[in-house]
């Protein structure tokens, strides 16, 4: 690996273009190849961003010499495919979320990663905001006393276009998929993991998807997690730490720029820090990190708490009969334990 850390780029769309600007703050990261499903797509996205080589196909991109690390930004049912195709070439991957379509395919590419000792991380961005990080520090000086309670909610209001992703089942659309598994990774990650029990509730609409769901977690010692997502209803996207010391309320928690701190009823810090860009840079630093470090894995974002995190939402979407076309076409297909 020469000095820059050079990556590739899978899927062209909306989050490939934000991520691409984002990377601009990194000086040690330059975006060397993207792929794209169409030789028009990889061109113009190539020349509007001066990178030098573009594929039609995301083989091309995992095959490319230069590439030291892919980027996979293409719709929750090709994570699988695209992080395999990545491992396979030996490239470190960086996989957008949620990680894959149910956990089984999670534990493959955690297996395949670990066997070829291959870095991977799912793109949870917002655990490495510098917001998040402070929420962080606060929880280990166990400022707020012992956790009791988590609260948070991500839910908006798409547009109604039911072949796109957010609401096509046959791109694994839904509000559990897309954005509930912004506030099941910080239960994870604030609480210790899988929840011992798991009551959910989900409306599926006319096309199939879960529209909102509600969730309340069990865990040990009594804690608990009440949970919400939803993509066709505007939602606070607030996040509400509630321990027996204080509490610690994070606005727009999935990309947070501040955070409170609140002890015996009355503010005792407020942090504010606004994000860079978007705020991809952050977790790309993170796998930046790791690659010159030689670690596998991210600490912050670990690769077994990604498949407690996957097989969380598999107990969710079979309370709900939720299944994806292609998952009913697999004669015995079932849920991970
Ligand atoms: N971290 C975040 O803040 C964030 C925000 C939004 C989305 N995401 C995640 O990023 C991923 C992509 O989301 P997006 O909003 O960027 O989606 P998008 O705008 O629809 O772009 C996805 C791209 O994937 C490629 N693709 C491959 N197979 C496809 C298929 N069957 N149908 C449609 N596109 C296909 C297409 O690029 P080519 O035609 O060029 O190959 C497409 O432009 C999703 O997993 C989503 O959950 C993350």
């Amino acid at each position: 690996m020469e000095n820059k850390i050079k990556w590739g780029i899978l899927g062209l769309g909306n989050i490939a273009h934000a991520f691409v600007e984002d990377l601009k703050f990194l000086t040690e990261a330059e975006v060397v190849a993207v792929g794209s499903r169409s030789d028009e797509r990889a061109t113009a996205f190539a020349q509007q961003y001066n990178i030098p080589n573009s594929y039609g196909c995301y083989e091309g991109v995992v095959q490319d010499p230069k590439v030291d690390v892919i980027y996979i930004a293409t719709p929750h049912p090709s994570h699988e495919e695209c992080a395999m195709l990545s491992l396979k070439a030996g490239k470190a991957v960086l996989c957008e979320k949620p990680f894959t379509v149910h956990a089984k395919e999670t534990d493959e590419l955690i297996t395949c990663a670990r066997e070829n000792k291959i870095f991977l991380m799912e793109a949870m961005w917002s655990r490495f905001l510098p917001a998040i990080v402070k929420v962080r520090e606060w929880l280990a000086k166990g400022v707020i006393g012992e956790i009791r309670q988590f609260k948070a909610d991500f839910g908006f209001r798409c547009d109604w276009k039911p072949e796109g992703r957010l609401l096509n089942p046959k791109l694994a659309g839904g509000a559990l998929l897309d954005v509930g598994v912004y506030p099941i990774s910080f239960a994870s990650m604030i609480l210790g993991g899988r929840p011992a029990r798991i009551l959910s509730l989900a409306h599926l609409g006319i096309t199939g998807v879960d529209e909102q769901f509600s969730a309340v977690f069990g865990y040990k010692a009594g804690k608990m997690a009440l949970l919400s997502g939803a993509i066709r209803t505007e939602t606070p996207k607030d996040a509400w730490i509630i321990g027996t010391e204080g509490v610690i309320h994070v606005p727009n928690f999935w990309r947070a720029d501040s955070a409170t701190l609140w002890l015996q009823g009355k503010q005792a810090e407020h942090y504010e820090m606004p994000l860079e860009g978007t705020g991809k840079s952050y977790e790309a630093a993170e796998v930046m990190r790791c690659l010159r470090a030689g670690k596998l894995e991210s600490d912050i974002m670990p690769l077994d708490e990604s498949l407690g995190i996957m097989k969380t939402m598999d107990i969710m979407r079979n309370q709900w009969g939720l299944l994806y076309p292609f998952e009913r076409k697999v004669a015995r297909f079932s849920f991970l334990e």
